[in-house]
């Protein structure tokens, strides 16, 4: 089946390309590159041996959106756009709504007139409120969020929600990601954010490749096994086989559903930087920091619905997940720019 892979150069869409043709789809996407390089596709060809069609461009385009549902049949759409950097969303709050609700409307009013009600939906553990119990189950209490990020995901998902309520041969399924760690195996493909990373596992690579003096741990006195933060970290490789779980799920089912995409364990900051060590034989140093304002001490996942509903669980491990990203790391220390 042909699958519009909206955000399909980035980390996660490049991931997800690659185990959809090796599934039998044909992805086709669409990238305005704000966060991404092509070179991305161009690896997944040289992974995949498949090229894969791409309309460089903003999914807030409608023309363009309807140029290609008139050049493609499109039996389904995972969308990937959007905006992602949480203090970056604080700052710049209108532009993180603008591109992620108004890409979020746009894609649907154009799949609903060409009768593709189809879509999966990039969504985050970042709905869910922070007072939760852990695991978090899909029923969890979402809302609160703390930052205009997760509110654009919070929104989106009430979006095709209502979408779906109103209209029943719509599919919408809602993805909640963990966090997504790790590269493909081949090193070929990975995540390269732009300057200093926020997230923990790129900023112990690059600690890790003496692109960055030492890594911050932020905070050790959280009522934790060590004190620092604990995560549910997912492979980026067992994410994009959820999407593929997910398309293949939408075949028959209509209406809204809701999976976590998670491990369901979790790790802490200490354990991440210990398991990269010795995955890699590469030291990481460290120093305590103060806690970053906004983090919560653990958050992890209950993934027994999608086992259950999808029939999908993630099968790499904390090794996988630490030797994949240095692999990717130290074969692209710039990134897709080498
Ligand atoms: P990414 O930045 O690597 O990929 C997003 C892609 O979308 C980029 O290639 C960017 O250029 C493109 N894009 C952004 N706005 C666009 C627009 N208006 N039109 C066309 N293209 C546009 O990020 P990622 O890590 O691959 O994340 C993919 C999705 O998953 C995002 O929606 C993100 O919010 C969500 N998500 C990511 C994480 C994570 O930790 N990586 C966690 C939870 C949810
Ligand atoms: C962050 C975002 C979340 C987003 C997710 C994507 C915040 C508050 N939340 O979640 O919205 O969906 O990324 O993966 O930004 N850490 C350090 N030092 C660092 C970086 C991180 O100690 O330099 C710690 C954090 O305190 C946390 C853990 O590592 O305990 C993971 O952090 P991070 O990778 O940023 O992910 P989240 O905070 O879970």
């Amino acid at each position: 089946m042909n699958v519009l892979v909206t955000g399909g150069a980035g980390y996660i869409g490049s991931h997800t390309c690659v185990e959809l043709i090796e599934t039998g789809h044909t992805p086709i996407v669409v990238d305005n590159l704000y966060n991404s390089s092509a070179k991305s596709l161009e690896r997944v060809k040289e992974i995949t041996g498949v090229s894969v069609k791409f309309y460089e461009g903003d999914v807030r385009d409608e023309a363009l959106l309807n140029k290609i549902f008139d050049e493609n049949e499109i039996g389904a759409v995972i969308h990937f756009a959007g905006l992602k950097a949480v203090g970056e969303s604080v700052a710049k709050p209108l532009a993180y709504y603008d591109n992620n609700l108004v890409s979020t409307m746009v894609l649907a009013r154009v799949m609903g007139n060409r009768g593709c009600k189809k879509i999966i939906f990039s969504s985050s553990a970042t709905v869910y409120s922070g007072d939760n119990e852990m695991p978090l189950r899909e029923n969890s209490k979402t809302g609160n969020c703390t930052n205009p990020y997760g509110w654009t995901k919070y929104m989106c998902e009430q979006i095709l929600r209502d979408i779906a309520k109103a209209d029943p041969d719509w599919s919408v399924v809602l993805l909640r990601y963990f966090n997504p760690v790790g590269a493909h195996k081949s090193g070929k493909i990975g995540e390269h954010p732009n300057g200093i990373p926020n997230n923990l596992m790129p900023f112990i690579s690059q600690t890790a490749i003496g692109k960055r003096k030492q890594l911050s741990v932020f905070g050790n006195d959280y009522d934790t096994h060590d004190g620092t933060g604990v995560r549910d970290y997912i492979h980026v490789v067992d994410l994009a086989k959820g999407h593929v779980a997910a398309v293949n799920y939408m075949q028959d089912n209509k209406g809204e559903s809701v999976f976590n995409l998670g491990t369901g364990t979790g790790y802490s900051v200490l354990d991440m930087v210990k398991a990269f060590e010795t995955a890699n034989g590469i030291p990481v140093p460290y120093v305590i920091a103060e806690r970053r304002p906004g983090d919560l001490a653990t958050c992890y996942a209950d993934p027994t619905k999608s086992r259950e509903v999808l029939g999908w669980v993630a099968e790499h491990d904390q090794t996988d997940m630490c030797r994949d990203t240095w692999n990717w790391q130290s074969q692209n220390p710039n990134g897709f720019d080498d």
